[in-house]
């Protein structure tokens, strides 16, 4: 009985077709992901990664004992008026009043703030820990 194995040069054949294989896969695989990025908005999570590092920012300075009005108010107010766009990067989520109710909580945290500014590390302490359960609020329910 005639052997089965392939002629010679048939390796190199399919190794051919293999290559082109995972060449046209590979370039199929990266305009999909182009695709489902641009359908993506930016804006959602680049406004919670600002609201993350001015946060992250005023825990820092609690921590450093840089705690007087001049080292954290400008990332009190900054803060502020990030809070304002919450809905408007979300406008799936605006109309969900546990949604609503959470973003108006940071901001009457942040307003308090700003009306009375944290004088000493204890009360910005205290500032960040009431911001982060207003961020967590939201975040059980939405994220
Ligand atoms: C009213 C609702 C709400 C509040 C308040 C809120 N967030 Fe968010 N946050 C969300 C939602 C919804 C997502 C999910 C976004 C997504 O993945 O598209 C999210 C995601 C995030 C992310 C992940 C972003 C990413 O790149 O995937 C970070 C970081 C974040 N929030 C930080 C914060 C911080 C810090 C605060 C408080 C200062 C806060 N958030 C307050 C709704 C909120």
């Amino acid at each position: 009985m005639a052997s089965q194995s392939p002629r010679p040069g048939s390796a190199g054949r399919y190794l051919f077709l293999f290559l082109v294989g995972l060449v046209v896969g590979v370039i199929c695989t990266v305009m999909v992901l182009r695709a489902l990025q641009a359908r993506m908005d930016p804006f959602p999570d680049a406004l919670m990664n600002v609201m993350a590092h001015q946060s992250g920012e005023l825990e820092g300075a609690a921590k450093a004992n840089r705690c007087t009005t001049s080292d954290t108010l400008p990332r009190v107010q900054s803060l502020r008026m990030l809070a304002n766009d919450i809905e408007s990067a979300f406008p799936d989520l605006r109309d969900d009043t546990r949604f609503g109710t959470a973003a108006s909580n940071l901001r009457a945290t942040v307003d308090k703030a700003l009306a009375s500014p944290p004088a000493d590390c204890t009360q910005l302490a205290a500032l960040t820990r009431q911001i982060g359960e207003d961020c967590k609020a939201c975040h059980r329910d939405f994220r």
